[in-house]
């Protein structure tokens, strides 16, 4: 299956996919939409292509997701990937590459969609938050919920530390969820998903 990614910065999550070796998995392309965006310069030490879209220099997010998706698009993909890519898709983008366009959000959703989810939870004092892998729908954060982790918030956890074990189980779930769909085991069955695991 072709796989590209987009992301914003670090990209540690697309780094924990492509160390997963995923049998039949191939990553076409990791996209960013800023040039700093330090997991570029990661995947084009492995040889992976890798593109710049700046939506800065876009007149409106119409135009720059009718770009994306051209550049998408040049790499026939099976899969569209979401690893940290903080933009606002647009209902088109997102028809297009609907029940293969995955996101990952450091929360138990439908609980803290949008940014800064580890403030929040902080400060509502929950003890346990996780982070959700889903299909990505027109709604922000409400698409479709694949796999999730669940974890403890300590009394002494900061945004820094609980992201930081937050990240760990990232690093788990997303690679898992992009396995399931490369063995074709992930479906979407009247808008909920069935994953096939045969014992
Ligand atoms: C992760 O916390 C992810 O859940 C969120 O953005 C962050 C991206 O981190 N969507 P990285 O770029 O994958 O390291």
């Amino acid at each position: 299956k072709n796989i590209v990614i987009l992301i914003s910065g670090r990209g540690s999550n697309m780094q924990a996919i492509v160390d997963a070796q995923i049998a039949g998995a191939n990553i076409c392309a990791v996209i960013a939409n800023r040039s700093d965006a330090a997991g570029l310069a990661w995947a084009a030490e492995r040889g992976i292509a890798t593109a710049v879209l700046d939506h800065k220099h876009y007149a409106g997010r119409e135009d720059f997701d009718a770009a994306l998706i051209s550049l998408i698009d040049g790499y026939t993909p099976d899969l569209i990937v979401l690893a940290g890519f903080m933009r606002i898709l647009t209902a088109e983008f997102v028809d297009r590459y609907a029940g293969r366009l995955l996101n990952i959000h450091p929360s138990l959703l439908p609980a803290y969609t949008g940014l800064h989810t580890h403030e929040r939870a902080l400060a509502d004092g929950v003890k346990i938050t996780g982070c959700t892998v889903h299909f990505v729908t027109a709604e922000l954060d409400h698409g479709p919920i694949i796999v999730q982790a669940a974890l403890a918030v300590l009394d002494d956890d900061t945004v820094a530390s609980l992201s930081a074990r937050m990240l760990e189980q990232e690093h788990l779930i997303y690679p898992q969820a992009v396995r399931w769909f490369v063995e074709d085991r992930l479906t979407l069955v009247n808008g909920r998903v069935h994953i096939d695991c045969p014992a």
